[in-house]
């Protein structure tokens, strides 16, 4: 009878007697009669506490056990309710299982983040990154739940495709051809019909114009799922791979958008708040002592709709001197949106109506000719959060659009159909899922909520 540490503590007033555990060594401490090792299962972030006398027969060995190995244990559980923790298990028996090192790379300090990103194969063995890992397995899971809840169906749009969904080029390529002997065409060019799938494909950058066509179907749809940008950006909110949810809805405009986003951040915080209590202390007491605070307040406060002209004026009257200033028509940068979140609102923003310059092609144009239905959400420590718009559904300014923005007609046929057959207001936005998880963890670095992240120059494992 087999238990995890995870039932001890779930069930600890039914559990008395003897239990038996396996798991690995976290830490060891002993003195000549009696020892205390940490163990750990998987189970949960907490360990269960060890205690070993010398009265065992190969105490002596279990006292040099190295950090990780695998031990199996038998003993009495005791409740121990003054202590730290609320019981011990007084061994009996503990068997070595499995082997480790004394090199074991993980001793009992705190290691740098930058050090443990050279691990990645290891860091999942620490309390913050298990603690950031379950956190984003059960975030994952409240994006589901949440949107299933509200009737939204789940689609899996391509990873390999031939169109690039933000019209915006940083894709990356995928071909069987040989870089060393690329087939030419007459005019010498590369010769695409060569290739694998006869034309030229690429990682998906977005999901969102091929699950639109799901959204004139089901009506409320959404894709979860990775998504790859070739974009040279080094900074700690941008990844090469990451993985993006995109609702989508039909019969829906930006009011709706934004009233959709917010309840799904607001319901995936609820969520958290029910099932990772042990991993949001921890990390509000390790990681980001304002973490708990900061989620109760977006929990409670309804997100301010500030326009972007407004935005500007904001910025312009600023008593602070950006690096980068600002002027009506420009896109905002990182220290603009912080200012915003954090001195002005201090709390998540929607930015609206960006001059449509800015913003892809696919969005609608507002009545005012400068500007398009869109709207971000912006949050203190991240920035840009979600982005979302009301999409162009009149056949002919999308054609324009399309055509405005230097894109290939021919490629976006099909998506123009969708308006030809069927023009319906329609209405989506797009949450980066590790910004999501750097939201509700704390952590500063992207690369530090993916377990293996990719970045520019960087592909390791
Ligand atoms: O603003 P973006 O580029 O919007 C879209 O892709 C739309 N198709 C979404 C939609 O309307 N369906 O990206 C959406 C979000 C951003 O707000 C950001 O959170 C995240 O995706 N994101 C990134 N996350 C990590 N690394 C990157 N390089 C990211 N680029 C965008
Ligand atoms: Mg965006």
């Amino acid at each position: 009878t087999q238990q995890t540490v995870k039932d001890l503590y779930t069930h600890l007033d039914q559990l008395t007697g003897t239990v038996e555990l396996t798991g690995w060594v976290r830490t060891i401490r002993s003195s000549k009669r009696v020892g205390f090792i940490e163990l750990n299962d998987g189970s949960s972030l907490a360990n269960a506490q060890i205690v070993m006398t010398s009265e065992m027969a190969n105490y002596e060995e279990l006292t040099k056990l190295p950090l990780s190995a695998t031990i199996q244990v038998v003993g009495e559980l005791v409740a121990t309710p003054k202590a730290q923790q609320p019981f011990e298990i007084q061994a009996t028996a503990i068997t070595q299982v499995g082997g480790s090192d004394n090199d074991y790379p993980l001793q009992k300090k705190k290691h740098s983040y930058e050090y443990l990103r050279t691990i990645a194969h290891l860091r999942p063995r620490t309390n913050t990154f298990y603690a950031v890992f379950k956190i984003r397995s059960l975030a994952a899971f409240a994006v589901h739940q949440y949107l299933q809840d509200h009737d939204f169906t789940y689609v899996n749009t391509p990873i390999i495709t031939s169109s690039d969904s933000e019209g915006a080029g940083e894709m990356f390529q995928v071909t069987t051809l040989d870089m060393n002997h690329l087939p030419l065409d007459d005019q010498g060019q590369v010769d695409e019909s060569q290739d694998f799938f006869k034309e030229k494909t690429n990682l998906t950058v977005s999901g969102q114009l091929p699950v639109e066509a799901f959204a004139l179907a089901f009506r409320n749809v959404y894709t979860f799922g990775p998504t790859f940008r070739a974009e040279n950006s080094h900074t700690s909110r941008h990844a090469s791979e990451f993985w993006m949810i995109e609702p989508e809805m039909a019969f829906a405009d930006l009011t709706d958008v934004m009233a959709m986003a917010e309840g799904l951040l607001k319901g995936v915080i609820a969520y958290l708040f029910d099932h990772a209590q042990p991993e949001l202390a921890f990390l509000n007491e390790h990681v980001d002592p304002e973490l708990i605070d900061r989620l109760q307040l977006t929990l409670d406060e309804d997100f301010a709709r500030v326009p972007y002209t407004k935005a500007v004026e904001l910025l312009q009257a600023a008593p602070v001197d950006f690096k980068v200033p600002v002027e009506w028509g420009t896109d905002l940068q990182a220290e603009h949106e912080r200012y915003l979140t954090e001195e002005v609102y201090h709390q998540p923003i929607f930015l609206t109506d960006y001059p449509k310059e800015i913003k892809a092609f696919y969005m609608r144009n507002n009545d005012d000719g400068k500007t398009v239905a869109a709207a971000d959400l912006l949050v203190p420590q991240i920035g840009e959060l979600i982005g979302g718009s009301q999409r162009e559904e009149r056949f002919e300014q999308l054609q324009q659009k399309i055509k405005d923005f230097g894109l290939s007609e021919e490629e976006y046929q099909w998506y123009l159909e969708l308006r030809k057959y069927g023009e319906t207001k329609e209405a989506g936005f797009g949450i980066g899922f590790e910004r999501l998880v750097m939201y509700v963890t704390g952590m500063s670095n992207i690369r530090d909520v993916i377990p293996y992240p990719r970045t520019p120059g960087n592909a390791e494992f």
